[in-house]
């Protein structure tokens, strides 16, 4: 035991002893992410149960100078909510603190607890004929306060925003052990500086989310989905336009994916099947939706399909029939990740570019690729209608995995050579976590990190919450 025992005395007699969990077997789930990147090894694993249990855990802690890694439904793709190796730091995981505390349909607001997972936040906006548009792979195990410290983007940032757009309010315990009841739920508040945005995507460093105030939209009450072959990255770009153009309020999804992503998914995830005739080398998912009753999404994406068709930038497509076929083409989108997981080894870099720089991004990016690195694999897919291609690598089929993954900086920089040239960012959604933060200095130096250094300094200055995430070391 590194810390004193007498602080584990402490932990136990403020949230009670069956929440603070230190046997290995116990402490094992959360001491790794979802890609096992990282085998952290905690302190202890602490379950606090309530805001009020959160501020006490925080003050003990403070205290005595030990460190705190917040932890939601551990779905982090950057390592962001795993503790180190030196045994020293303790996970605070929010997943008691899982109430709706209140929605308001007229307000359109729901106000939900950080441990309630982005799934039962959705379902309880549905409930209520309202929709809570942020919608991302994990949805049924990554928790609101996970969602919005890393400001997740997902599958309609295009027409909703991130996370981060959806934010009225915030409760948020400080590194002090003070608690900020910032759960206002207005429309306009102009008054000085937007404390609540500081928190969301700061993962966990400057303190914990406990709840929050999320903005609701009306519910969808059409849409329609179509799963395209396309014929080169240009005719999925311009796919997108022709959509934006039609109807630029009705796009709910845009995504893209290459081949082999799909390919994958149709050889590792059990019950997929490919919709087309043929495979092809690239594919979108398009999505319409509007909260009217009068309109007919359906005919209005035959009509653009058909178009598309006759000027060669679509080569087939599907429309869904039915809301089964609707969910089986998404899963050939959503089990991206899980494939990659079950065919080995894999670098991911979650980057962004402006929107019509993506078939350069995507042309480049693997010329380079190639070059390095001859045989290794190209998945990329993603949010094309936002810009976010994840440009995830496959190792070569002949290399060991753990000879390929020794090799990730060099592969990201790569990538990353090209997403600078293109004028976009090496984080595009997944956050910084442990895996990045070596590239900030590159990408956010000079007055950008200096100032965010000063805010942590300021707001957590014995850097008790989340070390090592984020921001460099010095
Ligand atoms: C997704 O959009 O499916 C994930 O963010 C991508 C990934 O696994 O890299
Ligand atoms: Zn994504």
């Amino acid at each position: 035991m590194h810390h004193d025992a007498s602080l584990l005395d402490a932990l136990r007699a403020a949230i009670g002893a069956a929440h603070v969990l230190t046997d290995v077997a116990d402490t094992a789930a959360y001491a790794t992410d979802w890609r096992r990147l990282y085998e952290g090894r905690p302190a202890a694993v602490l379950r606090p149960g309530s805001t009020a249990e959160v501020a006490a855990v925080v003050r003990l802690c403070g205290a005595a100078g030990a460190a705190l890694v917040p932890q939601g439904g551990n779905t982090s793709m950057v390592g962001g909510a795993t503790p180190s190796e030196s045994g020293r730091e303790f996970v605070l995981s929010l997943g008691r603190l899982n109430r709706i505390r209140d929605l308001d349909p007229i307000d359109q607001t729901l106000s939900i607890e950080a441990g309630a997972t982005l799934h039962a936040g959705q379902q309880a906006a549905l409930e209520a004929d309202c929709l809570l548009p942020l919608a991302i792979g994990s949805q049924g195990s990554a928790q609101i306060g996970g969602v919005l410290s890393t400001n997740a983007g997902g599958n309609n940032t295009l027409r909703y925003g991130n996370a981060r757009e959806m934010v009225l309010g915030l409760e948020v315990v400080l590194p002090d052990g003070q608690v900020w009841d910032g759960l206002r739920r207005l429309r306009k508040d102009n008054t000085g500086y937007c404390l609540r945005q500081l928190f969301v995507g700061a993962e966990g460093t400057l303190g914990v989310i406990t709840a929050a105030v999320l903005k609701l939209q009306p519910r969808p009450r059409q849409s329609a989905l179509a799963f395209c072959a396309v014929a080169s990255e240009d005719a999925a770009l311009a796919l997108f336009t022709r959509c934006h153009r039609a109807d630029p309020a009705a796009v709910q999804a845009f995504e893209y994916m290459g081949g082999l992503g799909v390919a994958l998914v149709l050889r590792h995830i059990p019950g997929t099947s490919l919709p087309l005739a043929m495979p092809a080398a690239h594919y979108a998912l398009i999505e319409l939706a509007t909260p009217r009753a009068d309109a007919d999404l359906s005919a209005q994406l035959e009509a653009l399909l058909a178009g598309a068709l006759a000027e060669g930038i679509v080569q087939d497509a599907v429309i869904a029939a039915s809301e089964a076929q609707a969910q089986a083409i998404w899963r050939l989108r959503e089990e991206h990740s899980e494939a990659q997981k079950r065919a080995g080894a894999s670098i991911k870099n979650d980057i962004s570019v402006p929107v019509s720089r993506v078939p350069a991004l995507l042309r480049e990016a693997r010329a380079a690729c190639e070059a390095l690195l001859p045989g290794v694999r190209v998945v990329a897919f993603g949010h094309l209608g936002d810009g976010n291609i994840h440009f995830n690598l496959e190792q070569p089929e002949a290399m060991a995995a753990a000879d390929f993954l020794a090799r990730d900086h060099e592969i990201m920089d790569t990538v990353n050579a090209v997403v600078r040239r293109l004028g976009g960012s090496f984080s595009a959604e997944h956050g910084v976590g442990r895996l990045k933060p070596y590239m900030m200095p590159d990408w956010r130096g000079g007055a950008e990190l200096d100032l965010m250094r000063r805010i942590k300094q300021a707001i957590d200055p014995q850097d008790i919450m989340n070390p090592g995430k984020l921001l460099p070391p010095r």
